[in-house]
């Protein structure tokens, strides 16, 4: 019988680990992407919801909370999404299948995921007794509440219920009529905690304003970008790989690249996957916007250069994210201003000081990459370059998918047929695309309502919905960022 590939794989004398071999020896699979592939293991579990209003507490079944050995009532942490996590108290729901956890839409915001997301659980053995923890509430539930906070609602919601906090967290408390938001400004001695008897709990203080919270809950994360799956890749590929596991690289003998230059034009989503990274990533991140470090005072730009990098060396592992790169390192040849001269030289000297650390990644952005100095194209500066191109179809929809998950749409709008008509947009023209479509929508409801009336009838509010015909109005006027140089202006020109 003819041996499998798999096997000859397996039994390869070459190899010193024959044991080790990679996960999926099929040609087709495609090593590009890897490492975006999900992991599954028994503690990566699908969000579902949950029937407890109560913010403490996740649900698991009596089966997975056997395989993960954890018993009723123990502290455990999730993981979520931007590097977000927080400490719960498990507890027993079989209505829920085996490969869910049950958390409530409030623990879902703290952790940043939604229902269907994957998050990890772990067993908390370091967490500690609180010594001194400080809430405040959230300021629209509490307008005109005039009663004692503490007495009202925390004093009830923490008596012998040993909860865990997570700095950081938001959580609803119920009293009687009363409901509030709070949330956990400081917590002492770590950053999560058990709130037991001894623990002094702190609420004075202006309330949180709920700009601040909700502003937070929309911060850009991977899941935000829309296409550029390869590139997102490559880029995770060096931001994470090497500050996770440095040992990858320090066992196959080989630093990991120290710079990437991201390069497309304009709107395609370099300083959002850069926003996007910085939610992400657990290393430090120090953001340079090119023209707002060229200063005219003499030396000053450098200065404020050497400073980023220094931070940078300082709260290592680090990435330095230098966006419209061009307007601090143009050709030096072809620049005329002195201070960009020094400032594209002091920038070269300090790529080369950081080739012996690997634990600092330098990215830039532009979208004019023939303009930049030469010198920092090379390898050992920027020595990959990620090409941020014009969206494909696929890209396109899925761009589209992103900008409408918020909007009411009409059943007739078909999002695949729409990214198929709207060829050379990038996504800043597929975002003001959506726009333009909901401002149509509201443009032929405005006669059915008074324009000085204070309020506008529900009926009014829940009849909008972005139609396909609204969509069709926004292809017409709008008109792609990449192909505007092309259009040409055509005069009618009349023959006497
Ligand atoms: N791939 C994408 N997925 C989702 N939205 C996108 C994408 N690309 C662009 N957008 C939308 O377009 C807006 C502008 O994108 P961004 O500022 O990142 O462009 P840029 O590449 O940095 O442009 P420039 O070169 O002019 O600086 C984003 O805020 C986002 O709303
Ligand atoms: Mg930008």
């Amino acid at each position: 019988m003819a041996e499998s590939r798999k096997d000859k794989v397996k039994r390869s004398p070459h190899s010193e680990n024959a044991a080790i071999v990679a996960p999926n020896p099929d040609p087709e699979y495609d090593l590009s992407t890897a490492i975006l592939r999900k992991k599954s293991a028994p503690n990566k579990l699908i969000v579902d919801d949950s029937m407890n209003d109560d913010s403490s507490v996740l649900a698991l079944s009596t089966n997975t909370m056997e395989k993960l050995q954890f018993y009723r009532g123990d502290i455990v942490l999730i993981k979520g999404k931007k590097r977000r996590d927080t400490v719960l108290i498990a507890l027993v729901d079989d209505s829920l299948e085996d490969s869910k956890v049950g958390i409530n839409k409030v623990v879902r915001q703290n952790l940043r995921v939604c229902l269907g997301d994957v998050v990890s659980l772990y067993r908390c053995t370091d967490i500690k007794n609180g010594k001194r923890i400080h809430i405040l509430p959230v300021d629209d539930y509490v307008e005109g509440f005039t009663g004692d906070l503490f007495e009202v609602f925390l004093k009830p919601y923490f008596l012998e219920a040993y909860r865990p906090v997570r700095k950081g967290d938001l959580f609803f408390v119920r009293s009687g009529a009363h409901a509030a938001e709070f949330k956990v400004i400081e917590t002492d001695p770590a950053d999560y905690c058990i709130v037991v008897g001894d623990t002094a709990i702190h609420c004075e203080g202006e309330p949180v304003k709920r700009e601040d919270v909700e502003s937070s809950l929309t911060d850009v994360g991977y899941d935000d970008i829309g296409g550029y799956r390869k590139q997102m890749a490559q880029i995770r590929e060096l931001v994470e790989l090497p500050f996770h596991h440095p040992q990858l690289f320090k066992s196959i003998g080989i630093k990991p690249p120290g710079g990437i230059l991201m390069f497309g034009p304009p709107g395609t989503g370099k300083t959002l996957i850069a926003r996007a990274i910085a939610n992400e990533t657990s290393a430090f991140f120090f953001l340079i916007n090119g023209p707002e470090l060229m200063s005219n005072v003499t030396g000053e730009s450098e200065s404020l250069l050497r400073k980023a990098f220094e931070e940078a060396k300082k709260n290592s592992p680090a990435i330095i994210f230098i966006d419209n790169v061009d307007s601090i390192a143009p050709k030096r040849d072809k620049s005329n201003g002195e201070i960009e001269r020094r400032v594209v030289s002091e920038l070269l000297t300090l790529m080369d000081g950081f080739k012996s650390r690997s634990n600092v990644v330098v990215m830039a952005a532009t979208n004019r990459p023939n303009s930049i100095d030469p010198a920092l194209r090379r390898f050992g500066r920027f020595d990959l370059e990620i090409d941020i191109g014009i969206p494909d179809p696929a890209e396109r929809l899925e761009i589209l998918r992103i900008h409408t998950k918020n909007m009411k749409l009409s059943d007739n709008v078909d999002l695949e047929l729409i990214a198929s008509m709207i060829h050379g947009y990038v996504g800043s023209d597929i975002a003001s695309l959506c726009s333009q479509a909901s401002m149509q929508q509201i443009r032929e409801k405005i006669g059915l309502f008074d324009l000085d009336d204070e309020t506008i009838d529900a009926e009014i509010l829940n009849s909008l919905a972005v139609t396909m015909e609204n969509f069709r109005y926004a292809l017409r006027v709008s008109k792609p960022c990449a192909l505007r140089e092309t259009n040409v202006e055509t005069r009618v020109v009349y023959v006497a």
